[in-house]
């Protein structure tokens, strides 16, 4: 039955002490204590193995500030009201007299709801739900964060969640993307359902194809041992990438709430086409980089950064398609990669090409629109369009393409750029899981995932090299040649 909730009054962090903590958790939540965001009187417990005291956690706390907030934002007297809430509580989830220990903290340092967050690896989720469950840390008023990826392949996210929601009920388990807290990402609903202009193209009769880029030019950073065991496909594609290919794809929902955003979400991955083992051969790409270079500096290769020999894909790329009437015969090219030319998460859509060109016989070619939205690392909306190239057109009439440009970091240039987790923490804060990734969204992406990963497992093929600091193997640009298309670069 979903719970009813009030604002949290705990946050208690597993896994406090490690790299997301450092680098995104504890600078989000010193961004929300800035402006003033977080419950009066909330606490934020961090627990993990190490066994820090409170002045360690708080120490850890000011470095993470000191290292991962800009200097211009840094000021003492928030981070002193952050550090004013901070608790610490070591704890193993193998060691239950440790759980007993936090449980008495927590319930110590609760006055209402609390929110726990694991930021740990998903093999711990079940463990350390039945432990908060043991300890009667779950119940009304209580909700958990889980971060991505929830498992490795489908049976094991079913595991996760139904040991998950043996402890908690679905409408207090908050599984994170956090694409779905960028400011560029919701922007994408904005756009589509803010606008009457977009809607009546939005389909398959205007819109010829669509691609997703979410490219990176950082390697594997010495996550090489998690990364090693999840790939491209695992660690960007099951989530990230098809999250976005929801929105972009899904019908309007009737009201921006969780249950509205996220039936919609479902229907379009219900509605992928499954790419099984007869058809991963021509509709997927997977690549490994090799040494090449980046903004002009030499990088290794991924099996150099790893140290072993490795057959995982650093790089995917794949055609896919959404069987329903919105979106019948429209390709979705998706790509993503690590080491790649340079960083930029984009959606590209190019609609058809005028029916019949007035221009032909003057000798003017035209080419079809487009709207590029990009995501990151700037924000902007181009619509690109024809124009005529001015002049007198004595040697006839020609037409150029020119961008309607918007560039937002320029137009809300005095609106901080939120990090994703201002965001998601704030909402699950609140308990609005608008943002968050609902049980059978997981569940179908990994299906359709599954089946890739079946065939690529079938046929064997090593995943193809490309050099650093390059788009990806040749392959991938063959890939939508084939079909006419080619990738926006
Ligand atoms: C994470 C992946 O989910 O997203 C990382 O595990 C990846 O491998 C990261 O680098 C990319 O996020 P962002 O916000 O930098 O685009």
């Amino acid at each position: 039955m979903p719970v009813t909730t009030s604002s949290a009054s705990l946050l208690t962090i597993f896994g406090a002490t490690g790299d997301l903590a450092q680098r995104m958790l504890l600078p989000s939540l010193y961004g929300l204590e800035a402006d003033r965001l977080l419950p009066a009187g909330m606490n934020l417990l961090g627990t993990a193995r190490s066994t820090l005291d409170e002045a360690g956690f708080r120490d850890a706390i000011a470095t993470s500030i000191r290292t991962f907030v800009p200097e211009a934002q840094r000021d003492a007297a928030v981070l002193e009201r952050l550090l004013a809430r901070a608790h610490y509580q070591p704890a193993s989830l193998d060691d239950d007299a440790s759980m007993a220990a936090l449980a008495a903290r927590v319930h110590a340092l609760r006055d209402g709801d609390v929110l726990y967050h694991l930021s740990t690896s998903p093999s711990f989720y079940v463990q350390a739900c039945d432990a908060l469950g043991r300890h009667g840390l779950n119940g009304p008023g209580t909700r958990v964060m889980l971060e991505k990826p929830i498992g490795h392949d489908l049976a094991e996210a079913i595991a996760i969640n139904d040991g998950v929601t043996r402890t908690f009920d679905e409408s207090q388990v908050y599984r994170v993307d956090h694409y779905l807290g960028k400011e560029g990402v919701q922007n994408l609903l904005a756009l589509r359902f803010g606008n009457a202009l977009f809607e009546p193209l939005w389909n398959a009769r205007h819109i010829e194809h669509v691609q997703i880029t979410v490219a990176e030019t950082v390697g594997v950073e010495g996550r090489g041992d998690y990364y090693d065991g999840s790939g491209a496909i695992r660690d960007m594609l099951q989530n990230h990438m098809l999250q976005l290919l929801c929105l972009v794809a899904m019908e309007p929902p009737s009201q921006f709430e969780p249950t509205a955003v996220r039936n919609e979400k479902i229907k379009v991955l219900h509605a992928l086409r499954p790419i099984g083992r007869n058809e991963v051969g021509a509709e997927t790409v997977a690549g490994q980089y090799v040494a090449g270079a980046i903004a002009g500096k030499a990088v290794p290769g991924y099996v150099e950064e790893l140290g072993r020999p490795s057959r995982t894909e650093t790089f995917v790329a794949l055609r896919a398609h959404i069987d329903n009437w919105r979106w019948s015969g429209v390709p979705f090219y998706l790509r993503t990669g690590k080491r790649m030319a340079r960083r930029c998460s984009e959606i590209y859509l190019q609609f058809r090409a005028v029916p019949h060109s007035i221009f032909a016989r003057a000798g003017a070619s035209t080419q079809p629109n487009a709207l590029l939205i990009k995501l990151q690392p700037d924000e902007r909306i181009e619509l690109q369009l024809m124009h005529k190239t001015p002049g007198l057109d004595r040697n006839g009439l020609r037409l150029s393409q020119v961008s309607l440009d918007l560039d937002l970091d320029e137009e809300f240039g005095n609106v901080r750029r939120r990090l994703a987790y201002e965001r998601l923490y704030l909402d699950a804060i609140e308990g609005n899981g608008t943002l968050f990734v609902r049980r059978d969204e997981t569940e179908a992406a990994w299906k359709w995932v599954d089946a890739i990963l079946d065939g690529w497992a079938c046929a064997g093929t090593p995943p193809r090299p490309y050099a650093a600091g390059t788009w990806g193997p040749n392959a991938a640009l063959a890939m939508t040649e084939r079909h006419g298309h080619s990738w926006r670069e």
